[in-house]
């Protein structure tokens, strides 16, 4: 089959090569990747910045997955041939708490992941894929969404007539604001430029602030929010914006750490913490049975994902460029018809 290798790290390193098509063993199924989108993970893979020492070479690279079942291993109760399933990230998390040693079975890195034209999923991993979406859709639900839903809900304990806030405007976080919506909870969302502002309001988004040419915009937050701040922060940024996500978020609200835009480690003024009572909870991602809750809600309000570009299979260097840019929402890999 045909699969994108990572050889070696940098983007230079991601090669077209032929690799024999894998054997679902007893649980396993084989299945034909429809499309592929992309996360801010793959593209830190890839860069050697995401714990490089787990990251086999070569490695078939890109974690989130649809695609139909076309063979399976013996002992598959969960799924026939001709299903459309999900990937999920944490092969082994399925419900409660994760184990210590989920990310060492990731999809993606270290095991192989979904930019080849078939891919293993165990039948425990997988989750039936929505059936009102397309594979270019559903391909953007096991990290982006399903994290966005897990920090709202599972986390955040959302309730109607509450405030979210999104920071910036790619995969999680219009993810967050739509879901946030249909929740009737009110959104505010970042961003660094005014048009992209623009576009999350004409998704319904209450209030937007610009954190580029507002350095102080949880000022802003707090003004939009009658002084109070945001009940749930879904923080993508990282570094030690998280101080300013904690002066934006409610005494006793809950700041999800999703994301580490600007850096991976962070100065936390502790005393607004302690004054504030704030929760800051760390987010992998989620169970698979949080993305069997997520999706009867996501077709029940007929949320889909906001997709900026789907790239061809010959072009995922392409599509890593994008994702590289910062798209808005979604960048995908359109693998099979
Ligand atoms: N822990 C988990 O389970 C988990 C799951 C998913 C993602 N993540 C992490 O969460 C982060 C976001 O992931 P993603 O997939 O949504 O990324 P993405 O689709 O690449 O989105 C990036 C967007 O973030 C915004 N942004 C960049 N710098 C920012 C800053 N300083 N402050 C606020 N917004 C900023 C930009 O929007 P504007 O151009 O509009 O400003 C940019 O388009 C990444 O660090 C990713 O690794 C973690």
């Amino acid at each position: 089959m045909k699969a994108w290798l990572l050889k070696d790290f940098g983007l230079n390193n991601l090669q077209l090569g032929e690799v024999p098509t894998p054997t679902p063993r007893a649980g396993e199924l084989l299945v034909k990747v429809g499309a592929v989108s992309l996360n801010f993970r793959d593209k830190a893979i890839v860069d050697g910045i995401y714990e490089p020492h787990l990251v086999p070479k070569p490695l078939i690279p890109v974690s989130d997955a649809s695609g139909e079942v076309v063979a399976i291993g013996t002992g598959v109760t969960r799924f026939r041939v001709g299903d459309r399933v999900n990937s999920t990230l944490y092969s082994r998390w399925i419900d409660g708490a994760p184990g210590p040693d989920e990310p060492t079975y990731c999809l993606g890195m270290p095991l192989p992941g979904g930019l080849a034209e078939y891919m293993i999923i165990h039948e425990e991993s997988a989750v039936r894929a929505p059936g009102s979406m397309t594979d270019e859709e559903a391909s953007t639900l096991p990290i982006a969404a399903l994290t966005a839903w897990y920090s709202l809900m599972d986390v955040g304990n959302l309730q109607p007539g509450q405030t979210v806030l999104v920071q910036g405007t790619g995969g999680v976080s219009i993810f967050a604001a739509k879901i946030a919506l249909a929740h009737g909870a009110k959104v505010i969302a970042t961003s660094s430029n005014d048009a992209n502002l623009a576009k999350v309001k004409s998704l319904g988004v209450h209030a937007g602030v610009n954190y580029r040419t507002n350095p102080d915009w949880e000022k802003q937050v707090l003004e939009l929010t009658d002084g109070l701040g945001a009940d749930v922060t879904i923080e993508v940024a990282g570094g030690d914006g998280i101080n300013k996500s904690i002066a934006a978020t409610k005494v006793q609200g809950v700041v999800a750490q999703v994301g580490f835009l600007t850096g991976q480690t962070s100065a936390v003024n502790l005393m607004p913490l302690i004054f504030r009572q704030t929760t800051l909870r760390g987010i992998a991602v989620a169970p698979r049975s949080s993305f069997e809750r997520m999706n009867p809600f996501l077709n029940k309000h007929n949320i889909k994902p906001v997709i900026d570009h789907i790239y061809p299979f010959a072009e995922a260097v392409k599509a890593f460029e994008h994702l590289a840019r910062g798209p808005f929402g979604k960048v995908v890999i359109k693998i099979a018809d």
